[in-house]
């Protein structure tokens, strides 16, 4: 008994952590130790024999249990000193800063020419970007023999459906919802698609924004005051627009509406060609087929549209002169463009 208990308490100095201490326990205290081997053997001894025996067993066992008690506690103490110091909070040191995030510059101008056509009285819808040829061609007056209708120009999904090539296919659907005699002052962002290869003027995918407005006595200088609206809140309160004539199948007159040049103010640069004007979208009086084919009389009834590309707007404001850095997503771009909306 004696050496059974110097040998556990021994060993105990060595023991430094749970899993020795539980290895420890097992082999001194448990099932298989000397001592509960002696004990089982108790039965054999005499009547006199037993108690002096038990009674050394005893003895051990509660010095072994009381070494193990205070190991037990101090391995404790230990982990959890060890773990404390561990997971220490520095609360001097200098908090981590997140990156802030920014609208894209892209979406910046459009909800910027958003706001001036909301201020203007103008609602803003949304259309399909999967079209149907009949509301992207057919219904626009835009003839069969078109080339904008060439597979080369269109991403056909079969015969009848496509990517829509433009906003435009909103005029008809915004005048069937209001026909046939409610006035219409509606503008339309969304993507539009075409089969150009991409370059430093040219995507395949871009965004434009469809304007319209339609309602008995609408006419040509109503279309003119409302771009040059439009053109002194983007571009600056002395902004002219000039209209240039023009042609689309959807509308009759036509007209290409230029800006001051941006750049040069109008005196001549390379920008402009040496013009002193920049070419911003495309516009014109609805065409009478094409009211007529949405379900507005058009004796009655006249509207102008208009068509403009958001990136061009934005590359002409920002100086930025390849549209591809608009879809690149180059931090170095981005970051220029942080001011929050
Ligand atoms: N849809 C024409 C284009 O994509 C632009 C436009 C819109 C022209 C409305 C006139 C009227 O080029």
């Amino acid at each position: 008994m004696e050496a059974a208990k110097r040998e556990g308490l021994d060993s105990l100095d060595a023991v430094t952590d749970a899993r020795a201490l539980d290895d420890w326990r097992v082999t001194y205290l448990g099932k298989k130790s000397p001592l509960t081997q002696v004990s089982r053997q108790m039965g054999g001894l005499s009547a006199e024999e037993r108690p002096v025996v038990g009674g050394w067993v005893n003895e051990a066992r509660a010095a072994l249990q009381e070494a193990f008690d205070a190991k037990h506690e101090a391995v404790e103490e230990a982990a959890l000193a060890a773990r404390l110091a561990a997971e220490t909070i520095d609360v001097t040191l200098p908090g981590r800063k997140r990156p802030r995030g920014a609208m894209h510059p892209l979406m910046q101008v459009i909800e910027e020419i958003e706001d001036v056509f909301l201020g203007m009285g103008f609602t803003i819808a949304e259309g399909p970007e999967v079209e149907t040829d009949t509301y992207n061609f057919e219904m626009l007056n835009i003839p069969k023999d078109h080339p904008a209708r060439d597979m080369q120009d269109t991403f056909y999904l079969t015969e009848e459906l496509l990517l829509r090539t433009h906003t435009s296919p909103m005029q008809v659907r915004t005048m069937e919802q209001m026909r046939p005699n409610a006035p219409v002052k509606v503008i339309v962002p969304g993507r539009v698609y075409r089969r150009d290869e991409d370059d430093a003027t040219h995507s395949h995918a871009f965004t434009q924004i469809e304007g319209l407005v339609v309602d008995e006595g609408i006419r040509m200088s109503d279309l003119k005051g409302i771009l040059e609206q439009f053109a002194r809140a983007i571009f600056g309160p002395d902004q002219a627009v000039r209209l240039r004539p023009s042609f689309f199948p959807f509308t009759e007159p036509s007209a290409e509406v230029d800006v001051r040049c941006i750049t040069c103010g109008g005196k001549g640069c390379r920008v402009c060609k040496d013009t002193g004007w920049i070419e911003i979208l495309g516009s014109g009086m609805v065409h009478p087929n094409v009211l007529d084919a949405a379900g507005y009389d058009s004796k009655r009834f006249s509207g102008f549209a208009f068509g403009m590309g958001p990136e061009r707007i934005a590359m002409l404001k920002y100086g930025i002169d390849d549209i591809r850095l608009l879809y690149q997503n180059d931090l170095r771009l981005l970051k220029q463009f942080t001011r929050v909306m």
